[in-house]
C-alpha cells in the first residue's frame, strides 16, 4: 500500500512537471524552488542536455558580484542549478573580471576540434563604467564549468570592415570637427566610419552581443560598435577563442542592440533592439541569405498587447529547439532596474509568416505546442 502510494504520488509529480505552462514574466524557479538567476543569457545544447548561462544579478547593483550562472534542463522546463560557470575575481586581485566589474550577455559556445567550451560576454572594466566596451572570453573542458577567463580586449584591431569604402577608410574627418553630436552632419560622418577610423588601432567598441556557429563551423560573434550605433559581425578563429579580424558592419548608424541571430531554410535572422538602456523597445527584424549580408530590415516580428515594447522585453537570443528542425523560442529580458536580480524571463515562441519570423503574445504557452 505504502509503495503504491508512493508511487502514485510520483506519477502525480511528472504529470504536474509535464504539464507546466511557460509563462512569460512569472518568476521562473529553479529545480530547488529559487528563482533562476541566469539574465541576458543564452543556451547552449550539449549532449542532449540545455545549458542556460546568464547574468548572475545582485538584488543591489547591476555590477557583477559573483559572475555567470548556468542552469541544465533535459526538457526547458525544469531546471538544475549547476552554480557559477564563470566567477568574478577577488576585489584587488587587477583582473579584468574583477568583482564589481560589468559582466554582461554571457554567451557559450562548444568547439568540436579542440573539445572545449568557449564562453564570451561583455565586459566593462570595473570603476569605468561603460568606457572600455571590451569582449572578454573563458575556457572550460565541460559544459557547466568552471570555466577559465582568459582575456578580454576591442576586437578586430588593425583591420578594416570588408564593407567600408576606400574614401572613407582614408577620409580624415574626426570627432573634433564636429562641436556636438547627433546632428545630421555627425551622423552621416558615423555613417561613414567616423568611429571605425577613431577605434581602428585600439579595436573597435564591443558591447551587447552574442555568438552564432554556422552550419560549416565557423563562429561569429555580433556585437554592439561604434558607441552603440553600428553592428559587426566578425569571425572567429577557427579555436573560437579570438577574432580573424575579418568583420562587417550592418546598418551604421541603426542603433541597434540586443542582437540574437539564427538560420533557417538558408536564410539568417536577426532580432535585435533600439538602444533605451534597460527600458524596453520596439524588436526589429533584420534578414539576410548570408551572414556578410546583404541585410534587409523587415517590419517589428512581434504581435499582439505592448507589441510595440517587445512585450516589455529586450531580445537576449533565439533556442533552436533541438530535435524539432526549424523550431525556434524568442528569449528575453523583462529588465526591473530597480531590482535587476527580479529582472523576467519572457519565452515565446516563434511562427513562420511569409517566411518572416512572427512572435506572437501568449500569456501562458506549453512546450508541447511546439511543431
Ligand atoms: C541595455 C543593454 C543591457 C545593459 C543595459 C545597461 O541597453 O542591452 O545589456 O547593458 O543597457 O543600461
Amino acid at each position: 500500500m505504502k509503495l503504491y502510494t508512493i508511487l502514485f504520488s510520483l506519477l502525480v509529480a511528472c504529470r504536474i512537471l509535464a504539464s507546466q505552462p511557460v509563462v512569460p514574466g512569472a518568476v521562473w524557479n529553479d529545480t530547488n524552488g529559487n528563482p533562476i538567476n541566469a539574465h541576458g543569457g543564452g543556451i547552449l545544447f550539449d549532449q542532449g542536455t540545455y545549458y542556460w548561462y546568464g547574468e548572475f544579478k545582485n538584488d543591489s547593483t547591476g555590477r557583477a558580484m559573483d559572475g555567470v550562472s548556468c542552469y541544465s534542463s533535459a526538457d526547458l522546463m525544469n531546471w538544475k542549478n549547476e552554480g557559477l560557470a564563470l566567477s568574478v575575481m577577488p576585489q584587488g586581485s587587477f583582473s579584468d573580471i574583477e568583482q564589481g566589474c560589468i559582466l554582461e550577455r554571457p554567451k557559450v559556445i562548444y568547439n568540436p576540434e579542440t573539445g572545449k567550451y568557449v564562453m564570451w560576454f561583455h565586459l566593462e572594466l570595473k570603476d569605468r563604467g561603460y568606457a572600455a566596451a571590451r569582449a572578454g572570453v573563458a575556457v572550460s573542458d565541460t559544459p557547466a564549468g568552471p570555466f577559465r577567463f582568459l582575456y578580454s580586449y576591442r576586437p578586430c584591431a588593425g583591420s578594416w570592415p570588408e564593407n567600408l569604402s576606400q574614401p572613407e577608410r582614408e577620409s580624415t574627418t574626426t570627432e573634433s570637427d564636429f562641436a556636438e553630436w547627433w546632428t545630421p552632419e555627425w551622423m552621416q560622418a558615423v555613417k561613414n566610419g567616423l568611429f571605425v577610423r577613431r577605434d581602428l588601432q585600439g579595436g573597435q567598441m564591443a558591447r551587447d552581443m552574442n555568438l552564432f556557429v554556422d552550419t560549416d563551423g565557423k563562429a561569429y560573434h555580433i556585437y554592439s560598435s561604434e558607441e552603440n550605433l553600428t553592428l559587426h559581425i566578425a569571425e572567429l578563429t577557427p579555436d573560437y577563442l579570438s577574432h580573424t579580424g575579418r568583420y562587417i558592419r550592418i546598418f551604421p548608424g541603426g542603433h541597434n542592440e540586443a542582437p540574437a541571430l539564427f538560420t533557417k531554410d538558408g536564410r539568417y535572422y536577426m532580432i535585435t533592439s533600439g538602444c533605451t538602456g534597460w527600458d524596453p523597445n520596439e524588436a526589429r527584424l533584420l534578414s539576410a541569405p548570408a551572414l556578410w549580408g546583404p541585410w534587409e530590415q523587415h517590419p517589428n516580428p512581434c504581435r499582439g498587447e505592448d507589441a510595440a515594447l517587445t512585450f516589455h522585453s529586450q531580445s537576449t537570443c533565439v533556442l533552436p529547439v533541438a530535435g524539432k528542425p526549424d523550431t525556434f523560442i524568442y528569449m528575453g529580458d523583462r529588465w526591473n532596474p530597480r531590482c535587476l536580480i527580479d529582472s523576467r524571463y519572457i519565452w515565446l515562441p516563434i511562427r513562420f509568416e511569409k517566411n518572416l519570423p512572427v512572435i506572437d503574445w501568449t500569456p501562458e504557452w506549453y512546450l508541447s505546442v511546439l511543431p
